[in-house]
């Protein structure tokens, strides 16, 4: 079970979530242009009840972050039209083991204003299953999460191949086989969600989601794992953990190129594209602040469960590991500029 890290201590989510923050600003003219491609279905009237969902909303300000955007475009849509509000149902979801009660204390943010009438609801579950009724939904968003998989790919760990080796020529000899694993559970997953929210989404249904990727396509490329793998792997080889313990760890998350999702999407031929953006993913935020320690406390906010469910407690090491890691001159910024940030945005066909 994932989840970022909880409460609003030193070490949260809540207070370590910047790249994140900056992504879901960058998704608010979609989800604006989503609300306005919502009215023209139906001779731009809205629906009297609009169903909105967030789907892996996680906790601290950014679990709001998205919903509210949508909320404030609604508004501004009925301003401009002067049309009445509908009323809303907004929906956050995220797996069960998230921080739900922090997310359910700071709703009373959502609920302060009368127009529109806004009812919230929470619905722990993984959205690689089904979450709502059928044809129920208006407007799904979902930042910063798609990358994060049902599973690590089976086929590796069958065959005993780790996900980053540490002898670099071993590495590079089956690159293209955990790639080509990975790629194909990342396909069948995300096809799967696709197929999903179809369901749950009323017909002319919107949908604005940004993921992880990676900026460049085809098979040298960089995984979006490989920035902890590569520090996992110098502690490994230290002996600070295991070596048995690193080659058996498979991270569930891949970080697709632009490319990859325009295909799945089309594919599996249940949304039209309406637009696709690829933005760095440091975008947004101050250069100055990206330092090794700055980084090492963010990512620890995201893979701090997963890496202590598998290693036992190892924060302080991999902290300090990565720091030294990424104190050599200019190596931080180029890994982080090998991922980035791609939004989408479909309409169901
Ligand atoms: C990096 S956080 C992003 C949170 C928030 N949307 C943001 O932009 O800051 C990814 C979230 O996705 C959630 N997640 C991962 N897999 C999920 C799944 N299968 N179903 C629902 N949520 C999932 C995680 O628990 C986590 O809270």
């Amino acid at each position: 079970m994932v989840h970022m890290n909880q409460g609003q201590g030193e070490t949260s989510y809540a207070r370590n979530s910047a790249f994140q923050s900056a992504q879901q600003n960058r998704m608010k003219l979609l989800i604006e242009a989503a609300i306005i491609d919502l009215g023209s279905n139906t001779n731009t009237l809205l629906p009297q009840k609009v169903v909105i969902a967030d789907l892996g909303c996680s906790t601290g300000p950014n679990a709001l972050a998205l919903v509210s955007i949508a909320i404030k475009a609604i508004q501004s849509y009925c301003l401009q039209l002067q049309q009445p509000s509908p009323e809303l149902l907004v929906f956050l979801n995220d797996l069960p083991d998230n921080d739900f009660n922090m997310v359910v204390k700071s709703l009373v943010t959502l609920r302060q204003s009368k127009k529109p009438l806004v009812m919230i609801g929470v619905t722990p579950g993984s959205f690689y299953e089904r979450l709502f009724t059928s044809s129920s939904l208006h407007l799904v968003c979902s930042s910063s999460s798609l990358q994060w998989l049902s599973k690590a790919p089976e086929v590796l760990a069958r065959n005993h191949i780790p996900a980053y080796d540490i002898d670099e020529k071993a590495r590079r000899e089956r690159l293209p086989i955990v790639l080509q694993a990975y790629a194909e559970q990342f396909r069948k997953d995300f096809t799967h969600f696709l197929e999903l929210r179809a369901k749950e989404l009323a017909p002319g249904g919107q949908m604005v989601v940004s993921i992880i990727g990676r900026r460049f396509d085809g098979i040298a490329s960089f995984h979006i794992w490989e920035i902890i793998t590569q520090v996992l792997s110098v502690m490994a080889s230290e002996g600070v953990i295991d070596k048995e313990k690193f080659n058996s760890f498979y991270m569930p998350m891949y970080g697709p190129s632009n490319e990859e999702l325009k295909e799945i999407i089309h594919e599996e031929g249940s949304f039209s594209i309406r637009e696709m953006l690829v933005h760095d993913f440091t975008g947004g935020i101050n250069k100055e602040l990206i330092t090794p320690a700055w980084t090492a406390n963010q990512l620890r906010a995201v893979f701090e469960q997963i890496l202590v469910q598998h290693f036992g407690d190892l924060m302080d090491d991999f902290v300090k590991t990565s720091e030294r890691c990424w104190s050599v001159e200019g190596r931080l910024h180029d890994e982080l500029a090998r991922l980035a940030m791609l939004t989408v945005s479909v309409s169901k066909a």
